[in-house]
């Protein structure tokens, strides 16, 4: 480490990649999403939202269990990006909620975030209708660096400080690593700031913050900052437990976070449960002798969340805080209780024990990597109940495809049977994205596989407007003879014809045309 005098440099927390990032994502709303640019899958897939929403359901039994109480709980996503978790969340919690057939305290999810085209996109968005319309789902603009309250759009209600009788429930996923965080440089005992100077290249021709972020070079300059272990800063016991502790060490802290946090939980008269899954340690070990943070670009960045200091600091307020006995891989889930005698939600800690401790979203993310190379050598005995795990997941579907399609002609009644039941779970919980159309055509062509003509139909017809007119010719002569054997014949002509039409060579299809005419 070099100390230098540097006169045009930024705190890390005041760089000019901030806000290229809030630019970033309050220029893409919902695309930010699409074309694989943002990461979701691993924080918005069906597995994590089923251990949310057990997590929430033993929350609000637990609430339950004080006494009966009128307020609506209220549970706030931060940086709710594609808004695929809170579909997810919603649907397996609602499903939870008829299944147990409990009294349970009436809840309510506002989505936010910082960007009002992502709020507006979930607003219209058709997979959120039913939601909105029972009074189960709302949204807020909301900008985690200085908001303190939360304006929700449907109901038009506002949430002030102590407002809330009943605690608060916060998810945050994807947030910490990709709010500002400050940024020190622990040696010899010694705090150090580490400045940021930023350099673009000379001729750089754009202001798309994208490119901006792709083209930065980074170069870090260190000077003394004793401000930090002032009784005076906040965080200054923990600071002085990293200069105890640390050597060498390039450690994060999340400031922002924190004070996000303490602002939204002053919303309550009663405190907060946070769910928070992120890349990101909560142990101490990670930070010894960290280098500089590594910067993961995807459109935009992200950095490591510092579930250490986030934990310390708030078991320092009285929190319970809650992470994995083992390593994490990916994707550290953890669960915070920043209540009154947390050990008293028994059920709450039961849930993250049951699913995220013992088998969690980082695990089933692990397998699903690892699954995602080995669908080829895998039997139905192991693609649905693999599926089945996952939740009915889309994705695993999309990938595992080819594969049924290759077993389906030796699958018994009763694999066909969950197969299909596993399709239609799949699609009740569909959160619509850019992938629909091409999931409808591997649902028809399933469909058509097991002779399901009349299931298959509607797939195939939705899916055409999406497929290259490369592959029409293949899918129109897949509906032409379905709905040859739904015994439609007008519509099997026309299909048949505009096949003919594109390749009068078709010999299938003029055998076709000709058993019609
Ligand atoms: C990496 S994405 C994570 C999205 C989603 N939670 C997920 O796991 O896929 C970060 C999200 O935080 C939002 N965000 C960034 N800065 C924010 C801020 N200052 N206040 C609120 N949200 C912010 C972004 O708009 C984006 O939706």
């Amino acid at each position: 480490m070099s100390i230098e005098k540097e006169s045009q440099r930024y705190r890390f927390s005041e760089a000019p990649i901030w806000d290229w990032q809030r630019a970033y994502y309050e220029h893409k709303g919902l695309q930010a999403w699409e074309g694989s640019q943002v990461p979701q899958y691993i924080t918005s897939n069906p597995f994590i939202a089923t251990a949310y929403a057990e997590m929430i359901f033993a929350f609000l039994q637990d609430l339950a269990a004080r006494g009966v109480q009128h307020e609506t709980i209220t549970i706030v996503e931060l940086g709710a990006g594609s808004g695929r978790l809170a579909h997810q969340v919603l649907y397996k919690l609602c499903a939870l909620k008829d299944f147990a057939g409990i009294e349970l305290p009436v809840f309510r999810y506002v989505m936010t975030d910082l960007a009002m085209e992502n709020v507006m996109g979930w607003r219209e968005h058709p997979s959120m209708q039913a939601y909105i319309a029972q009074g189960l789902l709302d949204f807020a603009c909301f900008d985690a660096m200085q908001e303190k309250e939360l304006n929700l759009v449907v109901s038009g209600m506002t949430i002030r400080q102590g407002d809330l009788q009943q605690p608060l429930l916060l998810i945050a996923n994807y947030f910490f690593d990709s709010i500002p965080q400050e940024l020190i440089y622990i040696g010899e005992g010694q705090v150090f700031e580490c400045d940021l100077l930023v350099e673009l290249p000379q001729d750089v021709n754009t202001q798309e913050p994208a490119e901006m972020l792709e083209q930065m070079s980074l170069h870090y300059t260190y000077r003394a900052a004793p401000g930090y272990s002032s009784n005076s800063d906040p965080y200054s016991e923990l600071i002085a437990l990293y200069r105890a502790e640390l050597e060498d060490s390039h450690i994060l802290l999340p400031n922002a976070g924190l004070s996000c946090l303490e602002r939204l939980g002053k919303l309550s008269r009663s405190g907060y449960m946070l769910i928070t899954a992120d890349k990101g340690d909560h142990r101490l070990d990670y930070w010894k002798y960290a280098e500089p943070p590594e910067f993961a670009l995807h459109g935009s960045f992200s950095l490591s969340a510092n579930y250490h200091a986030i934990q310390y600091v708030l078991e320092q307020q009285g929190a319970e805080a809650y992470f994995t006995a083992h390593h994490y891989k990916d994707l550290n889930a953890g669960m915070i209780l920043m209540l009154e005698e947390p050990n008293s939600y028994v059920n709450t800690r039961l849930a993250y024990h049951r699913f995220v401790e013992r088998f969690g979203p980082d695990d089933f993310f692990s397998l699903k990597e690892w699954s995602d190379s080995k669908v080829h050598q895998m039997e139905l005995k192991q693609l649905l109940p693999f599926w089945r795990l996952g939740g009915y997941d889309a994705e695993f579907l999309m990938h595992a495809y080819p594969r049924f399609t290759y077993l389906l002609p030796d699958a018994s009644e009763e694999e066909m049977s969950d197969l299909l039941s596993g399709i239609r779970q799949m699609w009740s919980a569909y959160y619509r994205m850019e992938n629909q159309a091409q999931l409808a055509l591997i649902t028809g062509q399933l469909f058509m596989e097991m002779f399901m003509y009349e299931d298959a139909k509607p797939f195939l017809e939705e899916s055409l407007t999406a497929i290259s007119d490369e592959h029409k010719v293949t899918h129109l002569y897949e509906l032409a003879v379905c709905c040859y054997e739904l015994e439609l014949e007008q519509e099997a002509l026309s299909y048949a014809l505009r096949v003919v039409e594109l390749d009068p060579n078709h010999q299938d299809a003029v055998v076709l045309l000709n058993s019609l005419e």
